[in-house]
């Protein structure tokens, strides 16, 4: 049997770093990514196929040619803000073109599937840590298309024959430690990359999106997830169905939460410098704390994160993004 896994939007942070993790086991990902918002120069693990992920023609050659044992799928829009004041550009790419894309892969026999999805699907909680059993009330449109997609994959399964593993994703940060890779969005709207640019001049300050929430010191609490953990747990997913094991819907993050004024401090703190902040209004469609339960991926995949204090996640963005605008 091959090895190679299909693996779209490879191009993008969480895709590329999950790639280059897949050959360290043995696996050959073969990406295909329209470059949107990938990078070219971050498909460094097996060949790139530059295409839409709807694109039918495409997807049916590349899995013709190379046969690939599974999908895992990257592509997608990611940011909460835009979702809400643009939900069409949200709902045909990350709902319309990934049915299409998972029409094709079933048509093509492809039928183990890593899927992302988000803790937006939970909207606010109602539950200090929030597990799987928590209910879906999206408060956005983005959280909304990765629910959508999840009962697609449901559908799909039951009516196909096909089976999948979805995580749920809370806050994806850190870069590979080799700084081969790294996360850059245009615009960028994560806090903690931008906390790095307003460290190192490429912005005037960072603002803080609310201070007037139920929390301890009132700004927006999240559970931070670095990349290699998540890329681990997706080789763990990937090899789950194919050892034939059921399909599941697991949450990954690191169980802790921390405030948008505990990032800046941190950053401050390991860096030694000050960063310059201002006090904004809330962000639309933002609830004021996600905090994970990752205990059933414990449990299905013996999957716990490794890299757990805020500063061993901010040190490598800091250490990425001095050297990725050196270059760019
Ligand atoms: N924030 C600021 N100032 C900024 C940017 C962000 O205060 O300039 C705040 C936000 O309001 C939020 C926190 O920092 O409270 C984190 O914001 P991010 O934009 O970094 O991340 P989100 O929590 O909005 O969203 C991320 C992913 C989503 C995923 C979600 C799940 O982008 O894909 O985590 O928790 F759904």
């Amino acid at each position: 049997m091959n090895k190679n896994i299909l693996v779209s939007g490879g191009a993008g942070f969480i895709g590329s770093h999950v790639c280059k993790l897949l050959n360290q086991k043995g696996y050959t990902p073969i990406v295909i990514d329209n470059l949107s918002t990938g990078y070219k120069e971050f498909v460094k693990w097996g060949p790139l196929i530059k295409a839409d992920i709807q694109d039918k023609k495409a997807v049916k050659d590349l899995i013709q040619k190379y046969e690939p044992i599974a999908a895992m799928n990257f592509a997608s829009y990611i940011n909460v803000g835009e979702s809400v004041q643009n939900p069409s550009k949200y709902y045909v790419n990350n709902v319309a073109n990934s049915t299409i894309f998972f029409e094709t892969l079933v048509e093509n026999n492809v039928k183990n599937v890593v899927f992302s999805s988000t803790a937006a699907v939970y909207g606010n909680p109602i539950q200090d840590k929030i597990d799987e059993s928590h209910p879906y009330l999206p408060v956005n449109p983005y959280g909304q298309t990765k629910l959508m997609m999840e009962q697609i994959l449901k559908d799909f399964s039951t009516a196909y024959n096909s089976k999948y593993v979805i995580f749920r994703y809370f806050n994806a940060t850190g870069s590979d430690p080799e700084l081969e890779i790294g996360e850059s969005h245009y615009p960028e709207t994560h806090l903690i990359p931008l906390v790095v640019d307003a460290l190192q001049g490429r912005r005037e300050s960072i603002t803080v999106f609310g201070d007037d929430y139920d929390t301890a010191d009132g700004t927006c609490v999240r559970d931070y997830i670095h990349v290699l953990d998540l890329a681990e747990a997706h080789v763990l997913g990937v090899e789950h169905l194919l050892a034939g094991k059921d399909s599941c819907i697991m949450n990954l993050g690191n169980g802790n939460g921390f405030s948008v004024s505990e990032v800046i401090d941190v950053v401050k703190k390991v860096s030694g410098k000050e960063i310059p902040v201002t006090s904004g209004s809330r962000r639309d469609g933002d609830p004021g704390t996600l905090v994970a339960s990752s205990k059933l991926a414990k449990d299905i995949l013996n999957w716990s994160p490794k890299i757990t204090s805020l500063e061993d996640m901010v040190n490598p963005v800091i250490q990425w993004r001095e050297k990725w605008f050196r270059k760019n």
